[in-house]
Protein backbone atom coordinates (compact mmCIF):
# COMPACT_ATOMS: atom_id res chain seq x y z
CA UNK A 1 0.00 0.00 0.00
CA UNK A 2 1.52 3.42 -0.81
CA UNK A 3 1.11 6.03 1.99
CA UNK A 4 -0.44 9.29 1.29
CA UNK A 5 1.48 10.69 4.25
CA UNK A 6 4.77 11.08 2.73
CA UNK A 7 5.96 14.41 3.94
CA UNK A 8 8.88 12.57 6.30
CA UNK A 9 10.24 10.83 3.91
CA UNK A 10 12.69 12.25 1.32
CA UNK A 11 11.08 11.15 -1.96
CA UNK A 12 12.80 12.38 -5.23
CA UNK A 13 9.66 14.34 -7.05
CA UNK A 14 10.79 13.20 -10.29
CA UNK A 15 12.18 10.43 -9.81
CA UNK A 16 8.96 8.54 -8.69
CA UNK A 17 7.44 5.89 -10.53
CA UNK A 18 3.29 6.90 -11.20
CA UNK A 19 1.88 4.57 -8.96
CA UNK A 20 -1.64 3.83 -7.90
CA UNK A 21 -2.99 1.15 -6.13
CA UNK A 22 -6.94 2.72 -6.32
CA UNK A 23 -6.98 2.76 -2.47
CA UNK A 24 -4.70 4.84 -2.03
CA UNK A 25 -3.39 7.14 -5.01
CA UNK A 26 0.06 8.55 -5.19
CA UNK A 27 0.10 12.09 -5.47
CA UNK A 28 2.75 12.27 -7.74
CA UNK A 29 -0.08 11.04 -10.54
CA UNK A 30 -0.91 14.33 -10.37
CA UNK A 31 2.21 16.12 -11.17
CA UNK A 32 3.26 13.87 -14.29
CA UNK A 33 6.72 15.39 -14.18
CA UNK A 34 5.12 18.72 -14.39
CA UNK A 35 6.23 21.52 -12.31
CA UNK A 36 3.88 23.92 -10.19
CA UNK A 37 3.65 27.26 -11.63
CA UNK A 38 3.83 29.85 -9.41
CA UNK A 39 2.47 32.85 -11.29
CA UNK A 40 -1.02 31.16 -11.37
CA UNK A 41 -0.83 30.78 -7.66
CA UNK A 42 0.22 34.40 -7.39
CA UNK A 43 -3.61 35.51 -7.75
CA UNK A 44 -3.99 34.33 -4.75
CA UNK A 45 -1.37 36.38 -2.59
CA UNK A 46 -3.32 39.06 -0.22
CA UNK A 47 -6.82 37.32 -1.22
CA UNK A 48 -10.03 35.57 1.16
CA UNK A 49 -11.35 32.43 0.00
CA UNK A 50 -15.44 33.00 0.37
CA UNK A 51 -16.48 30.91 -2.07
CA UNK A 52 -15.88 28.15 -4.72
CA UNK A 53 -16.93 30.81 -7.72
CA UNK A 54 -13.63 32.66 -6.99
CA UNK A 55 -11.20 29.88 -8.67
CA UNK A 56 -10.77 28.47 -12.77
CA UNK A 57 -10.05 25.04 -13.23
CA UNK A 58 -6.51 26.46 -13.67
CA UNK A 59 -6.55 27.71 -10.70
CA UNK A 60 -7.91 24.83 -9.07
CA UNK A 61 -5.41 22.66 -11.26
CA UNK A 62 -2.15 24.36 -9.63
CA UNK A 63 -3.07 24.47 -6.39
CA UNK A 64 -3.88 20.89 -6.59
CA UNK A 65 -0.47 20.10 -8.12
CA UNK A 66 1.00 22.38 -5.31
CA UNK A 67 -0.60 20.07 -2.76
CA UNK A 68 0.69 16.64 -4.37
CA UNK A 69 4.18 18.18 -4.09
CA UNK A 70 4.19 18.99 -1.01
CA UNK A 71 2.65 15.66 0.08
CA UNK A 72 5.21 13.92 -2.00
CA UNK A 73 7.92 16.15 -0.82
CA UNK A 74 9.08 16.78 2.57
CA UNK A 75 9.97 20.43 3.22
CA UNK A 76 9.20 21.31 6.90
CA UNK A 77 12.94 22.38 6.80
CA UNK A 78 12.21 25.16 4.22
CA UNK A 79 9.63 26.43 7.49
CA UNK A 80 7.64 28.30 5.06
CA UNK A 81 5.48 29.74 7.64
CA UNK A 82 8.00 31.27 10.20
CA UNK A 83 6.65 34.41 11.30
CA UNK A 84 3.10 34.03 10.55
CA UNK A 85 0.21 33.75 12.64
CA UNK A 86 -3.19 32.02 12.10
CA UNK A 87 -5.92 32.65 13.63
CA UNK A 88 -8.80 29.36 13.34
CA UNK A 89 -12.01 30.78 14.95
CA UNK A 90 -14.63 27.79 14.98
CA UNK A 91 -18.03 29.47 15.95
CA UNK A 92 -19.11 25.99 14.70
CA UNK A 93 -18.36 22.12 16.10
CA UNK A 94 -15.22 20.59 13.31
CA UNK A 95 -12.86 17.38 13.57
CA UNK A 96 -11.92 17.64 10.05
CA UNK A 97 -11.29 21.56 9.24
CA UNK A 98 -9.66 22.82 12.15
CA UNK A 99 -7.12 20.05 12.68
CA UNK A 100 -6.35 19.95 9.18
CA UNK A 101 -5.54 23.60 8.96
CA UNK A 102 -3.60 23.59 11.54
CA UNK A 103 -1.94 20.39 10.95
CA UNK A 104 -0.19 22.30 7.80
CA UNK A 105 0.24 25.49 9.76
CA UNK A 106 2.14 23.83 12.44
CA UNK A 107 4.12 21.54 9.86
CA UNK A 108 5.52 24.68 8.41
CA UNK A 109 6.16 26.17 11.62
CA UNK A 110 3.34 28.83 11.64
CA UNK A 111 1.88 29.52 14.73
CA UNK A 112 -2.04 29.18 16.06
CA UNK A 113 -4.63 31.03 18.09
CA UNK A 114 -7.29 28.44 18.16
CA UNK A 115 -10.72 29.56 18.97
CA UNK A 116 -12.38 25.72 19.22
CA UNK A 117 -15.86 27.38 20.33
CA UNK A 118 -17.54 30.76 20.24
CA UNK A 119 -18.36 30.53 23.49
CA UNK A 120 -14.99 31.39 24.90
CA UNK A 121 -15.70 34.89 23.19
CA UNK A 122 -17.04 37.96 23.66
CA UNK A 123 -19.30 36.44 21.40
CA UNK A 124 -21.19 34.60 25.01
CA UNK A 125 -21.35 38.32 25.86
CA UNK A 126 -23.54 39.55 22.70
CA UNK A 127 -20.07 41.23 20.95
CA UNK A 128 -21.03 41.53 17.08
CA UNK A 129 -18.89 39.50 14.69
CA UNK A 130 -17.91 42.71 12.93
CA UNK A 131 -15.79 43.89 16.14
CA UNK A 132 -14.23 41.04 16.79
CA UNK A 133 -13.24 41.10 12.98
CA UNK A 134 -11.78 44.79 13.61
CA UNK A 135 -9.85 42.85 16.57
CA UNK A 136 -8.71 40.09 14.52
CA UNK A 137 -6.72 43.04 12.67
CA UNK A 138 -4.17 43.06 15.41
CA UNK A 139 -3.42 39.82 16.58
CA UNK A 140 -2.77 37.92 13.29
CA UNK A 141 -1.94 36.91 9.56
CA UNK A 142 -4.81 35.17 8.53
CA UNK A 143 -8.23 34.15 9.34
CA UNK A 144 -9.62 30.53 8.57
CA UNK A 145 -13.60 30.81 10.42
CA UNK A 146 -16.50 28.50 10.35
CA UNK A 147 -19.89 29.77 11.76
CA UNK A 148 -23.74 28.67 12.38
CA UNK A 149 -24.49 31.62 10.16
CA UNK A 150 -24.60 31.82 6.44
CA UNK A 151 -24.11 35.75 6.64
CA UNK A 152 -21.54 35.43 9.00
CA UNK A 153 -18.93 35.99 6.27
CA UNK A 154 -20.57 39.24 5.40
CA UNK A 155 -20.70 40.15 8.88
CA UNK A 156 -17.17 39.64 9.97
CA UNK A 157 -15.30 41.15 6.31
CA UNK A 158 -17.10 44.79 7.58
CA UNK A 159 -14.11 45.32 9.69
CA UNK A 160 -11.47 42.97 8.65
CA UNK A 161 -8.16 43.88 6.75
CA UNK A 162 -6.60 40.40 6.90
CA UNK A 163 -7.63 37.82 4.87
CA UNK A 164 -10.43 35.26 5.52
CA UNK A 165 -10.47 31.33 4.49
CA UNK A 166 -14.41 30.20 4.79
CA UNK A 167 -14.20 27.08 7.07
CA UNK A 168 -18.06 26.59 6.18
CA UNK A 169 -20.47 29.29 6.87
CA UNK A 170 -24.37 28.00 8.07
CA UNK A 171 -26.02 26.23 4.94
CA UNK A 172 -23.83 28.82 2.63
CA UNK A 173 -20.55 27.23 1.36
CA UNK A 174 -17.17 25.05 2.60
CA UNK A 175 -14.41 25.93 -0.26
CA UNK A 176 -11.74 24.58 0.65
CA UNK A 177 -14.00 21.45 1.10
CA UNK A 178 -14.45 21.61 -2.51
CA UNK A 179 -10.21 21.75 -3.29
CA UNK A 180 -9.73 18.55 -0.55
CA UNK A 181 -12.66 16.97 -3.04
CA UNK A 182 -11.24 17.57 -6.44
CA UNK A 183 -7.61 16.90 -5.08
CA UNK A 184 -8.46 13.64 -4.24
CA UNK A 185 -10.19 12.83 -7.24
CA UNK A 186 -7.74 14.26 -9.85
CA UNK A 187 -5.02 11.93 -7.49
CA UNK A 188 -7.72 9.43 -8.24
CA UNK A 189 -8.02 9.63 -12.17
CA UNK A 190 -5.72 12.50 -13.20
CA UNK A 191 -6.90 12.79 -16.80
CA UNK A 192 -9.92 14.54 -15.58
CA UNK A 193 -7.26 17.46 -15.49
CA UNK A 194 -7.32 17.33 -19.67
CA UNK A 195 -8.96 19.86 -21.94
CA UNK A 196 -10.52 17.15 -23.76
CA UNK A 197 -11.46 13.42 -22.54
CA UNK A 198 -12.16 10.20 -24.61
CA UNK A 199 -15.71 9.30 -23.29
CA UNK A 200 -14.99 5.94 -22.39
CA UNK A 201 -12.87 8.38 -19.47
CA UNK A 202 -15.52 10.90 -18.46
CA UNK A 203 -17.63 10.02 -15.29
CA UNK A 204 -21.34 9.84 -14.28
CA UNK A 205 -21.15 11.77 -11.00
CA UNK A 206 -23.77 10.89 -8.30
CA UNK A 207 -24.56 13.65 -5.91
CA UNK A 208 -26.22 12.09 -2.69
CA UNK A 209 -27.42 14.93 -0.99
CA UNK A 210 -29.11 18.68 -1.48
CA UNK A 211 -27.09 20.89 -2.81
CA UNK A 212 -28.98 23.99 -2.31
CA UNK A 213 -28.98 23.75 1.95
CA UNK A 214 -25.89 21.72 2.36
CA UNK A 215 -22.48 24.00 2.39
CA UNK A 216 -20.12 21.29 1.22
CA UNK A 217 -22.13 19.52 -1.95
CA UNK A 218 -23.13 23.56 -2.85
CA UNK A 219 -18.77 24.13 -3.25
CA UNK A 220 -18.48 20.14 -4.56
CA UNK A 221 -20.80 21.34 -7.32
CA UNK A 222 -19.96 24.86 -8.01
CA UNK A 223 -16.16 23.46 -9.01
CA UNK A 224 -17.37 20.51 -10.27
CA UNK A 225 -18.98 22.70 -13.12
CA UNK A 226 -15.11 23.47 -14.03
CA UNK A 227 -14.44 20.11 -14.59
CA UNK A 228 -17.18 19.91 -17.74
CA UNK A 229 -14.92 18.35 -19.82
CA UNK A 230 -13.96 14.91 -17.80
CA UNK A 231 -17.85 14.91 -16.60
CA UNK A 232 -20.34 12.70 -18.74
CA UNK A 233 -23.49 13.42 -16.56
CA UNK A 234 -23.91 14.79 -12.68
CA UNK A 235 -27.10 12.72 -10.94
CA UNK A 236 -28.70 14.45 -7.90
CA UNK A 237 -29.96 12.08 -5.74
CA UNK A 238 -32.02 14.01 -2.78
CA UNK A 239 -35.20 13.59 -1.02
CA UNK A 240 -35.92 17.09 -1.91
CA UNK A 241 -38.54 17.87 -5.09
CA UNK A 242 -35.75 21.29 -6.03
CA UNK A 243 -32.41 20.05 -4.56
CA UNK A 244 -30.43 22.73 -6.13
CA UNK A 245 -31.90 26.06 -5.84
CA UNK A 246 -32.90 28.81 -8.79
CA UNK A 247 -28.92 29.65 -8.28
CA UNK A 248 -27.68 26.42 -8.79
CA UNK A 249 -30.27 25.27 -11.48
CA UNK A 250 -29.32 27.65 -13.87
CA UNK A 251 -25.92 27.45 -13.41
CA UNK A 252 -25.90 23.83 -14.29
CA UNK A 253 -28.13 25.00 -16.94
CA UNK A 254 -25.61 27.50 -18.58
CA UNK A 255 -22.51 24.95 -17.92
CA UNK A 256 -23.99 22.37 -20.57
CA UNK A 257 -23.29 19.53 -17.96
CA UNK A 258 -26.29 16.86 -19.14
CA UNK A 259 -28.07 16.78 -15.16
CA UNK A 260 -30.07 14.53 -13.82
CA UNK A 261 -32.58 14.69 -10.57
CA UNK A 262 -33.68 11.71 -8.91
CA UNK A 263 -35.49 10.21 -5.95
CA UNK A 264 -34.44 7.00 -5.59
CA UNK A 265 -30.72 6.00 -5.79
CA UNK A 266 -31.24 2.61 -7.52
CA UNK A 267 -32.33 4.51 -10.01
CA UNK A 268 -28.67 5.31 -10.78
CA UNK A 269 -26.30 3.92 -8.66
CA UNK A 270 -25.19 1.24 -11.01
CA UNK A 271 -24.12 3.72 -13.43
CA UNK A 272 -22.16 6.12 -11.15
CA UNK A 273 -18.37 6.35 -11.46
CA UNK A 274 -18.13 8.90 -8.44
CA UNK A 275 -20.83 8.68 -5.50
CA UNK A 276 -20.31 11.60 -3.66
CA UNK A 277 -22.48 11.65 -0.19
CA UNK A 278 -23.31 13.61 2.39
CA UNK A 279 -25.89 13.94 4.79
CA UNK A 280 -25.91 16.12 7.87
CA UNK A 281 -27.27 19.92 6.92
CA UNK A 282 -26.81 22.64 9.58
CA UNK A 283 -29.86 24.49 9.05
CA UNK A 284 -30.86 27.72 11.28
CA UNK A 285 -29.43 26.67 14.58
CA UNK A 286 -29.35 22.87 14.77
CA UNK A 287 -28.08 19.71 12.95
CA UNK A 288 -30.77 17.83 10.35
CA UNK A 289 -29.45 14.44 8.59
CA UNK A 290 -31.23 14.92 5.37
CA UNK A 291 -32.01 11.98 2.89
CA UNK A 292 -30.94 9.30 5.27
CA UNK A 293 -32.91 7.13 3.68
CA UNK A 294 -30.03 6.82 0.87
CA UNK A 295 -27.24 4.42 2.31
CA UNK A 296 -24.11 3.00 1.10
CA UNK A 297 -23.12 -0.36 2.07
CA UNK A 298 -21.37 -3.55 1.04
CA UNK A 299 -24.05 -4.76 -0.80
CA UNK A 300 -24.50 -1.62 -2.62
CA UNK A 301 -24.73 -2.01 -6.41
CA UNK A 302 -21.78 -0.14 -7.18
CA UNK A 303 -19.86 -0.24 -9.95
CA UNK A 304 -16.57 -2.50 -9.62
CA UNK A 305 -14.41 0.61 -9.95
CA UNK A 306 -16.43 3.26 -8.61
CA UNK A 307 -15.44 5.11 -5.81
CA UNK A 308 -17.05 7.10 -2.87
CA UNK A 309 -16.58 10.58 -1.43
CA UNK A 310 -17.77 12.32 1.80
CA UNK A 311 -17.03 15.00 3.44
CA UNK A 312 -17.80 13.21 6.47
CA UNK A 313 -18.85 13.51 9.39
CA UNK A 314 -21.02 10.34 8.41
CA UNK A 315 -23.57 9.03 10.38
CA UNK A 316 -25.19 5.71 9.22
CA UNK A 317 -25.40 6.06 5.46
CA UNK A 318 -22.08 4.86 4.85
CA UNK A 319 -21.35 1.61 5.92
CA UNK A 320 -17.78 1.50 8.11
CA UNK A 321 -17.25 -1.93 5.81
CA UNK A 322 -16.53 0.06 2.61
CA UNK A 323 -13.73 1.43 4.55
CA UNK A 324 -11.50 -1.41 3.50
CA UNK A 325 -12.60 -1.48 -0.17
CA UNK A 326 -10.94 0.70 -3.34
CA UNK A 327 -14.67 2.52 -3.17
CA UNK A 328 -13.46 4.11 0.01
CA UNK A 329 -12.20 7.44 -1.67
CA UNK A 330 -13.08 9.65 1.48
CA UNK A 331 -10.01 8.74 3.61
CA UNK A 332 -7.63 10.39 0.78
CA UNK A 333 -10.30 13.26 0.61
CA UNK A 334 -9.68 13.99 4.34
CA UNK A 335 -6.35 13.36 4.65
CA UNK A 336 -5.15 15.08 1.74
CA UNK A 337 -7.04 18.87 2.74
CA UNK A 338 -3.67 19.24 4.88
CA UNK A 339 -2.01 19.64 2.29
CA UNK A 340 -4.43 21.81 0.11
CA UNK A 341 -4.24 23.85 3.01
CA UNK A 342 -0.71 24.42 3.12
CA UNK A 343 -0.66 25.40 -0.69
CA UNK A 344 -3.33 28.03 0.11
CA UNK A 345 -1.16 29.80 3.45
CA UNK A 346 1.90 29.51 1.39
CA UNK A 347 -0.37 31.40 -1.48
CA UNK A 348 -2.39 33.70 0.28
CA UNK A 349 0.54 34.90 2.51
CA UNK A 350 3.23 34.79 -0.32
CA UNK A 351 5.66 32.22 1.10
CA UNK A 352 6.76 31.16 -2.50
CA UNK A 353 10.36 32.36 -1.52
CA UNK A 354 10.82 29.95 0.98
CA UNK A 355 10.49 26.86 -0.99
CA UNK A 356 13.12 25.04 -2.78
CA UNK A 357 13.47 26.28 -6.26
CA UNK A 358 13.54 23.38 -8.34
CA UNK A 359 10.15 22.31 -7.41
CA UNK A 360 8.70 25.53 -8.92
CA UNK A 361 8.09 27.26 -12.05
N1 LIG B 1 -15.38 18.04 6.22
C1 LIG B 1 -15.69 18.78 7.29
O1 LIG B 1 -16.06 19.95 7.18
O2 LIG B 1 -15.59 18.13 8.49
P1 LIG B 1 -15.67 18.81 9.91
O3 LIG B 1 -17.10 19.27 10.10
O4 LIG B 1 -15.27 17.78 10.90
O5 LIG B 1 -14.76 20.00 9.92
Amino acid sequence: MVSRFSTSSSKNLLENPLDSTGLYPDPVNLLEHEQVNISVLRRLVGQSIVSADQFDKNLVLELCKFAAMLEATDISTFRPLTGKIIITAFFEASTRTRLSFESAVQRLDGKIISIPTGQITGIAKGESLSDIGEMFNAYGDLIVMRHTETSSVEEIMHNLRLPLINAGNGSGEHPTQALADWFALLKWKPELKKKQIRPASQIHLGILGTPGSMRAVNSFLRMSILFKSGIRKISIVSELADPLGPELTEKMEASGIDFFIANDINEVLPDLDVIYMNSIAFLGDHYRSLNSRFKLDADSNLKEDAVVLHPLARLDELDPLLDETHHNLYFTQAHGAVFIRQALFISILNRFDRLPEKLML
